[in-house]
């Protein structure tokens, strides 16, 4: 018997909500049922053909490390596709390149705080901010937003009341994960205005910025809040690109201390994959703009596809999200997580059945969400539709189970 023990902040750490009943789910397709997976993030379009031949080309006889900030190719590629879609006026200076959104985020959480500091946040949020607050010791602070509302930001009154002496940053995703809600312009000045009077910083995720629907121009922050120091926004490849494998993103900040701390931190994990920047590079070079209005308009479908198809079955309630590719559904059941398991272990209609998350994970008051799942818009219209109807089936007979 051994009295060794792991650290608090490993305790803390939660698995993913959106992976949890994975182990179900290989079952199910063990036993030879198909599954619809609904349940992550994971996109299924094609990645650019341009990537792939970055990748391809890599010429060097040796995959060397790259330079900790990003390679110089990426770095000004990025940059210069930002200023023009978005008409702000970046340099290299404040670009990081990370691996993916997940690692600037933990730049930005390890930069802004002390163990023990504390982040405003809006719930229901990314899952995985609960993940990266318990290893950099941050405690989120969360706001509740609701379906009823469709998931808009609180007043500026109502978050003040959350700001404690020991808040830092107030940290948004916009468009957001899972609600697929995305802020005015008046909401991002609200925030802007109350991080600058409150001396906070303000965090911006906007890892699936493009992913904004019903012709609405996506909005980078900057764009309200030009070259402003206290915003730190993080950025990726992997839903804009299809390219989640490929680990790249990036931190942006004009802060200058914000910038040589997280540099600091860059520097002890050494670089970030350099055949991906390589081949990141030459795509943004190359791509041009069809690509992403093709899976705009795509994901547009599926999400008109998932919305009409939810209203179809008694007693959903549902919202049509504007941006991001995921919604939450609220169901006639108490406990979303046990109907998701049901889906798995015990139904199946045709040989099929659908795998959704259980929504309780991205809320940090837990208990608002228990009836919740998430669907992420990750299978083309035609599977959309026959899993979500299957989603129907298997609440009809979970609800004639239980009585
Ligand atoms: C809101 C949000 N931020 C960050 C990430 C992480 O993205 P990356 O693959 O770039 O690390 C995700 C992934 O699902 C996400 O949904």
């Amino acid at each position: 018997m051994t009295l060794l023990t792991i650290s608090h902040r490993a305790e803390k750490t939660p698995p993913s909500p959106i992976r949890k009943l994975a182990g179900l789910a290989q079952q199910a397709a063990d036993r030879g049922t198909h599954v619809y997976r609904l349940n992550i993030g994971q996109p299924d379009l094609r990645s650019p053909k341009e990537f792939l031949e970055g990748v391809s080309s890599f010429a060097k006889e040796v995959v060397a490390y790259e330079g900790s900030q990003g390679s110089r190719d990426l770095l000004s590629t990025w940059v210069s596709c930002i200023n023009r879609d978005y008409d702000i006026e970046l340099t290299n200076e404040q670009m990081l390149i990370t691996m993916g959104a997940s690692e600037a985020l933990i730049f930005a959480f390890m930069v802004v705080c002390d163990p023990g500091d504390e982040i405003l946040m809006f719930d229901p949020t990314y899952a995985n901010y609960i993940g990266f607050s318990a290893i950099s010791g941050v405690r989120l602070v969360s706001l509740p937003c609701s379906l009823e509302d469709k998931f808009a930001l609180p007043t500026r009154e109502d978050i003040e009341r959350y700001i404690s002496p020991y808040t830092r940053a107030v940290l948004l995703c916009n468009p957001n994960n899972p609600t697929g809600a995305v802020c005015s312009d008046d909401e991002l000045r609200m925030l802007v205005d109350l991080c600058r009077e409150r001396d906070l910083f303000l965090i911006v995720d906007e890892t699936y910025r493009e992913f904004v629907y019903d012709g609405v121009k996506p909005r980078c922050i900057y764009e309200i809040a030009p070259k402003d120091p206290r915003i730190i926004v993080v950025d990726s490849l992997s839903k804009r690109f299809s390219l989640c494998g490929a680990r790249i993103g990036c931190m942006l900040t004009w802060h200058p201390e914000v910038m040589r701390a997280a540099f600091h931190i860059a520097q002890a994990r050494l670089s970030a994959p350099t055949i991906e920047q390589d081949a990141a590079a030459h795509m943004l070079q190359t791509i041009g703009d069809q690509y992403l209005r093709d899976a705009l308009a795509e994901y547009q479908t599926r999400r008109d596809a998932a919305v009409s198809a939810l209203s179809r079955i008694p007693g959903v309630t549902t919202h049509a999200p504007q941006g991001g590719f995921y919604l939450l559904a609220k169901l006639p059941v108490k406990d979303a997580e046990d109907f998701a398991s049901f889906m798995l272990t015990d139904f199946s209609s045709g040989g099929k059945t659908t795998f959704v998350a259980p929504a309780a994970g991205f809320y940090m008051l837990r208990e608002a969400g228990r009836s919740t799942i998430r669907i992420a818009f990750v299978l083309n219209r035609d599977d959309t539709d026959v899993a979500i109807a299957v989603l129907g089936e298997g609440l009809r007979a979970y609800q004639s189970r239980r009585v």
